[in-house]
């Protein structure tokens, strides 16, 4: 098994504790920067090693910090975005149900980068039980001078408390997710820079708590250290790669960042199941495209993949097997898309129903060739609509025609799903 970091900690029955994470050297981070290194020297490091979001985009951690003005107007706020309601998505919740004070330790270090005073972590409702997990231990920690004011004697001053979403996929937004933790209507906000106006027009940082969990090993070991944990040139760190569908072993595992695609189906997620042909797999989520089995040796970070037209997103890794039809499998991500969109632009509330309208057709065999020009149409024009949403609900389509119009086609001539009964 390669390097365990964040996952160092896991148990099958149980988040470790307070001491159990201590004696791992937990919070060791915290007492070597609090009131003795600038907070500027922690983005500069934070930068160094190259850490890039893991909510998605992967964009660089060090460089969002740098956008916040060290004069910025204060109270500022820092929100650990826990929302993960994108489908096939769960390492978030495996994070927080093995570890919860490598996200609350990496929660308080960005927030002293930061200078914020104040921390809202956002999390899915589904997600009760983690949501108690982490809610249990803010007393103990305040308790032990590690959470409240004048954290360990340093000066500082930093609380945290959660908010439960109502349930959208779009509060997962970073805009949206201040909307919603402010009562309003969530919707994304491109003209909101939030270093500047986020969270009650203050400053804020929105950070994925695997990123935010990445901080205190790497203010611990160093930007090399953390660096040299990844395969590839352009790596950075390990990645955590929830794997499901048709796998022996669906889980959450984790690898250096750049581990080969095929190595963590056949290797550690144990190979297809019921020893069956590998046919196609989303990389990141139901936001990414339908990756074919000519991919599979693709390096698994955020460049290798962009080289190939694909994402990295959530690292979120969905299987399916020859017998598996990806028209339905599409319909089936589309469906919730269309219900999911926020409404607030027309290419997105109009174009995704009909999409899925025009996919639904296909698998019932109830279409003719105009209805593929005609999505294929929409995955392009859907990129006309106002935030990342719209085209990441497209992608697993635009993999499907590009890949595998073949089996499209053959639902249009033989009028059914030639997958029913595989
Ligand atoms: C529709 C949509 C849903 C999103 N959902 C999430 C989410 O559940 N969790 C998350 O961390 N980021 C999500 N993001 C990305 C956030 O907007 C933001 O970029 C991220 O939280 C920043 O953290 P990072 O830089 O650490 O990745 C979503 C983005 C979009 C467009
Ligand atoms: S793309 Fe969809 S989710 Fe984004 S603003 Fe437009 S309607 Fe809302």
């Amino acid at each position: 098994m390669s390097e365990q970091v964040l996952l160092q900690n896991r148990r099958p029955d149980r988040p470790a504790t307070l001491e159990e994470y201590r004696a791992s050297g937990g919070y060791e981070a915290l007492a070597k920067v609090l009131g003795k290194a600038k907070p500027r020297d922690l983005t500069k490091m934070v930068l160094d090693s190259g850490l890039k979001g893991r909510g998605g985009a992967g964009f660089p951690t060090g460089r969002k910090w740098s956008f916040l003005r060290e004069d910025a107007p204060h109270p500022r706020y820092v929100i650990p975005n826990t929302d993960e309601m994108e489908p096939g998505t769960f390492k978030d919740r495996i994070l927080v149900g093995a570890d919860p004070h490598q996200i609350i330790e990496g929660t308080i270090l960005a927030g002293y980068a930061n200078q914020a005073q104040r921390a809202v972590i956002f999390i899915r409702p589904s997600y009760e039980l983690e949501a108690e997990i982490l809610e249990g231990e803010f007393a103990k920690l305040r308790e032990a001078n590690l959470l409240g004011t004048d954290i360990l004697g340093s000066g500082f001053d930093f609380d945290i408390t959660l908010h439960r979403s109502a349930g959208r996929y779009i509060c997962g937004e970073a805009s949206a997710q201040v909307k919603a933790i402010q009562g309003e209507r969530p919707r994304p906000d491109k003209e909101s820079h939030m270093t500047d106006s986020g969270l009650w027009g203050r400053p804020t940082i929105v950070n994925n708590v695997e990123t935010l969990a990445c901080l205190p090993h790497i203010l611990r070991h160093g930007a090399e250290w953390f660096k040299g944990l990844a395969l590839t040139p352009g790596g950075d760190g390990t990645k955590l790669f929830g794997v499901s569908g048709m796998v022996n072993k669906p889980d959450c595992y984790e690898t250096p960042m750049g581990t080969p695609l095929r190595e963590i189906i056949f290797e550690h997620a144990g190979g297809m199941k019921g020893g069956r042909e590998f046919k196609a797999c989303l990389t990141g989520g139901a936001s990414t495209k339908l990756l074919p089995a000519q991919h599979l040796d693709v390096a698994m970070d955020f460049e290798s993949l962009a080289k190939i037209g694909h994402r990295l997103g959530t690292g979120a890794i969905i299987v399916f097997d020859q017998g598996a039809c990806l028209v339905s499998a599409c319909l089936n991500l589309l469906t919730f898309f269309a219900r999911e969109s926020c409404g607030w632009c027309t290419p997105c509330r109009e174009g995704l129903p009909y999409m899925r309208h025009l996919l639904l057709r296909i698998e019932l065999g109830d279409a003719d060739e105009g209805c593929v020009k005609r999505l294929r149409e929409m995955a392009h024009y859907i990129d006309h609509s106002y935030c990342a949403f719209a085209p990441g609900a497209a992608a697993p389509v635009l993999g499907l025609l590009e890949y595998f119009e073949d089996e499209v086609l053959e639902h249009i001539s033989q009028g059914c799903c030639p997958y029913k009964g595989v």
